[in-house]
């Protein structure tokens, strides 16, 4: 070893000296090597890549990152638990795309995992977001990437106790890695100390610190926009990607912004420390703690136990248990907890609490069952003695979720009402019901449904829980006026792989606006990917507003909007899939029709009436589908009818009645006569399609290529001429003769005629569309001729034959969303 030394150092300084790096760079080429003392710059000087020592107090050496200003405060370590004993390292950009620290004796002390893609020509660079990548030479990146999944290998994905701006926590989707930050063994020592702090999967997501397995705080889950409980720790503002079901967190990660410099360090002590740099003095300024407040320190007032920080003392029990050692607790020694009283008959003599404005209950026993609302969760809650409380965990009122806890309730803190709208419901035996004491305001409303519930029983929860939930969406609708809806943005490689790179294997559909793939996102999760067609040149502000204006639509009728994906000229929307896919599979389908008797086929009439009233009134933009017809009316499972493709038209101001248009979107046999000739459109054109539907739903034949011996007119002249003789029966499918209930049927035809009639002002609106289908004794009137009641071989101009002939028209110009803009 002593004889060779001298030899090898030779050859190490020679390559050294023909490799030295001269003037500072922000990048190491294949071969290149980093001697202790020398250092890599990043772009906009902001950070500095080389060797340190901690503290400058001892001599063990450190690969690491740092600000330039502020040397001290080190945001990366490399070799963290490896450190040099001298100044001997050196740090080697390999060929293949790696890195490798060693000494001459020592040899590799540390090296960076395989790039997660072979590179042809690597080359790392250190980013002024203190990011160090591994990544193609020719590919340019754009340094103000706020979200960074896409390198082959960085150092954001490898974080020690502090997160940056732009650096994920949870889960690098493009990788599959898994990120948390570890905190520190001491300012001295960056070896990986006893916190941690990252997104706990636990069915749901929650942002944990924890020792091992003992978590010392947590946010309580997500709700839906935010971490429930979050609000109280500081202003910070972070993206958040979840899965379209939106329970699971993806990551988290603070947008980069160039001109404000902070960081989170999770200090030795297992406390978050966020710090904003003062950059006129070039000093770090303290921002916030977590947890900040004694009530955040996760299990505070122990089992059963609620923490209010506002009161005296700060733990209190929840009605229905009482402190398992009443010593300690009066001691202030709250960490035993409180015990529950068992009940012998608990379903019938206990009934639900809310506590509003607290963090929910620590997920330690919890079932969630995402499709059922407050109400049968309450029913489901109530049945089971077991279950101690439930919830819905959205804040967003459109979204049902039932979260029921079972066993002892951990870690609640109570918030002011005015920080946290979110509630709970915990179950209290009726005869406690006299303290109300940690439900805050309000106890004489409560009070007065306790006697209610004690005289009627269960009947009457199951209505006050009715007027709970009144009360509930009363205070959300609020809220998400003051929050502005973002819809979960979707990265466009999850896609590609979702829909297997847009195969044609997995397109379902294509309409007006684009191609419709099914996707999958995971084995559980199907959706529907509707990639619109290009060259839209629509900004992404313009396409964010109205994929926004779009998710606010939300109706038990309509498709429901999961989440978009931007990526240069693409456009992608996702929607929740439809296992039944759409109408016309089922009403044109020889082997399907039979499947749907007429009940189901009236429901699912009642069903699109309801969800096109929805859209022309009741949602606060007027929405003008213009294209409804039976391939964009999809089946869920229980086949029930959601409308598709809606809002991507065009949107009306409440006031403009009518408009006209150039660039005709639609499809023939649906659309009104003013619409196709004088692309005149309005809500009556919208009705004229829901008259085809109707008619084409009861008769189980296309309006556009209906034939019949006797005549040529399409299946709504037909349906007239046979309303005219009296045999309007007739239109009626063959399958139903078993089902049918035949004055609703009659009902339906007589409104569908309604509904195609040719004058704009004779079509009724959907309002009363809905009221005749459903009101058996509404007076109905008299159709009279229906739109393009004219036979069709009595046509010798060429295009209108086309009406009639093609399958869909479209012209170039309308296969984009722009079209919703032209006003
Ligand atoms: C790196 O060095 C190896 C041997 O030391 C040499 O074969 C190779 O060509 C070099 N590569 C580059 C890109 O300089
Ligand atoms: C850092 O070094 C200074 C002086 O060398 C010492 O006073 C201080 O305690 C050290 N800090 C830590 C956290 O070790
Ligand atoms: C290489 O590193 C080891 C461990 O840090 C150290 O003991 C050794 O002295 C170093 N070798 C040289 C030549 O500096
Ligand atoms: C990458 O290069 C280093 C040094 O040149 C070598 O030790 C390592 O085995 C290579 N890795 C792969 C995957 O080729
Ligand atoms: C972390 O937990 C371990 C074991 O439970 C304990 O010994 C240690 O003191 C804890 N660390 C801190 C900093 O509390
Ligand atoms: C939060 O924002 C308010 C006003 O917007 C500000 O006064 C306060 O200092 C901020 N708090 C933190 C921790 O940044
Ligand atoms: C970036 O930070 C600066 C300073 O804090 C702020 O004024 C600016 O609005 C921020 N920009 C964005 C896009 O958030
Ligand atoms: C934890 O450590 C941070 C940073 O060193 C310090 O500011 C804070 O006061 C400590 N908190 C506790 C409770 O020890
Ligand atoms: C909850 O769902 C049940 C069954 O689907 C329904 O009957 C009830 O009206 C719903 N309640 C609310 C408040 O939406
Ligand atoms: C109550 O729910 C728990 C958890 O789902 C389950 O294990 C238990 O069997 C249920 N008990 C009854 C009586 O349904
Ligand atoms: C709650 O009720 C129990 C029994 O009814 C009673 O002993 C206790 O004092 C009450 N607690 C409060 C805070 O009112």
């Amino acid at each position: 070893m002593i004889t060779t030394s001298p030899i090898f150092f030779s050859i190490f300084f020679c390559l050294i000296f023909l490799l030295q790096l001269t003037t500072s760079t922000d990048t190491l080429s294949p071969n290149q090597s980093l001697i202790d003392g020398q250092i890599l710059t990043s772009e906009g000087q902001r950070f500095h890549l080389g060797f340190f020592s901690p503290n400058n107090s001892n001599l063990k050496r450190y690969l690491g990152i740092w600000y330039k200003t502020t040397p001290d405060v080190i945001v990366w370590v490399a070799n963290s638990r490896t450190p040099l004993q001298d100044s001997s390292g050196t740090l080697t950009f390999t060929k293949n795309g790696t890195l490798i620290l060693e000494n001459a004796t020592h040899g590799v002390l540390w090296a960076s995992s395989k790039p997660s893609h072979e590179l042809e020509s690597p080359i790392l660079k250190l980013l002024d977001t203190g990011n160090l990548i591994i990544q193609e030479k020719t590919t340019t990146y754009d340094d103000s990437v706020t979200t960074t999944t896409s390198f082959p290998w960085q150092s954001f994905d490898y974080p020690g106790n502090t997160r940056l701006p732009g650096m994920l926590l949870g889960e690098n989707t493009e990788t599959g890695k898994e990120i948390q930050i570890t905190s520190w063994i001491s300012p001295d020592d960056p070896s990986p100390g006893d916190f941690t702090y990252k997104i706990d999967q636990l069915g749901l997501s929650q942002l944990t610190i924890s020792n091992g397995t003992r978590k010392r705080f947590r946010t309580g889950p997500f709700n839906g926009i935010c971490f429930n409980g979050l609000l109280m720790v500081g202003n910070q503002t972070f993206r958040i990607l979840t899965d379209v079901d939106r329970i699971r967190v993806r990551y988290i990660t603070d947008p980069y912004n160039a001109s404000s410099i902070n960081r989170l360090v999770l200090a030795q002590n297992g406390t978050i420390q966020r710090y904003v740099l003062d950059q006129k003095t070039n000093e770090w300024k303290h921002s916030f703690t977590i947890p900040g407040n004694v009530c955040d320190i996760y299990g505070q007032c122990g089992k059963n136990g609620i923490c209010n920080p506002e009161q005296e003392p700060i733990c209190k029990c929840f009605d229905g248990t009482k402190p398992v050692s009443d010593q300690e607790w009066v001691s202030s020694d709250w960490s035993k907890g409180c015990r529950r009283d068992v009940s012998e008959d608990c379903g019938n003599v206990e009934t639900f609490v809310k506590i509003s404005g607290a963090k929910l209950p620590d997920l330690l026993r919890f079932e969630m069952k995402k499709n059922m609302n407050l109400s049968e969760c309450q029913e489901k809650c109530l049945r089971n003695c077991s279950c101690t409380a439930y919830a819905n965990p959205y804040v967003n009122s459109a979204d049902t979720g039932c979260l029921m806890w079972f066993g002892d309730l951990v870690d609640v803190r109570k918030y002011p009402e005015e920080n946290n709208e979110q509630s709970f419901y915990a179950r209290v035996p009726i005869s406690k019901q006299g303290n109300f004491s940690v439900s805050g305001k309000n106890n004489k409303k409560k009070v007065l449904i306790t006697i209610a519930i004690s005289v009627v029983g269960l009947l009457t929860t199951m209505m006050i829980c009715g007027c709970i939930v009144v009360k509930i969406k009363k205070i959300r609708g609020q809220k998400s006026k003051k929050e502005d809806l973002e819809l979960p943005l979707f990265e466009f490689s999850t896609i590609v792989a979702a829909t297997k790179n847009f195969s044609s294997a997995n397109m379902i559909g294509e309409g007006g606006f684009g191609a419709v793939y099914k996707g999958e996102l995971s084995k559980k999760q199907e959706v529907a990917v509707k990639r619109l067609s290009k060259h839209s040149g629509q900004g992404i502000e313009e396409f964010k507003n109205e994929v926004n204006l779009i998710a606010k639509l939300q109706h038990r009728n309509l498709v429901r909007l999961l989440g978009c994906c931007i990526q240069g000229e693409e456009r992608i929307l996702i929607y929740e899939y439809m296992e039944n896919n759409c109408l016309d599979h089922f009403i044109f389908g020889p082997s399907k029709k039979q499947l749907l008797p007429w009940p189901k086929r009236f429901d699912i009439i009642m069903g699109i009436a309801r969800g096109l009233l929805y859209l022309h009134q009741d949602s606060r933009l007027k929405i003008i589908h213009r294209d409804l017809k039976t391939s964009n009316i999809l089946l869920d499972s229980n086949l029930i009818p959601k409308i598709s493709d809606f809002g991507l038209a065009r949107t009306f101001d409440l006031d403009q009645a009518s408009a006209k248009t150039k660039r005709v979107v639609g499809t023939y046999g649906y659309m009104a006569p003013e619409y196709a000739i004088d692309g005149k459109f309005s809500i009556k054109s919208d009705v004229f399609s829901m008259g085809v539907l109707i008619l084409e739903i009861v008769a189980g034949k296309k309006n556009r290529s209906f034939s019949h011996p006797d005549h040529h007119h399409n299946l709504a002249g037909h349906a007239w001429l046979l309303w005219n003789d009296e045999r309007d029966m007739e239109l009626m499918d063959g399958n139903m003769k078993d089902s049918y209930v035949e004055k609703q049927v009659r009902r339906c035809i007589q409104v569908g005629l309604l509904c195609v009639q040719k004058l704009v002002d004779d079509r009724p609106e959907m309002s009363s569309v809905l009221f005749m289908l459903s009101n058996e004794e509404a007076k109905l009137e008299e159709p009279k001729e229906p739109g393009f009641f004219v036979e069709r071989s009595s046509f010798h101009d060429e295009e209108k034959i086309h009406i009639f002939g093609s399958e869909e028209y479209m012209t170039k110009d309308t296969m984009t969303i722009t079209d919703m803009d032209t006003r």
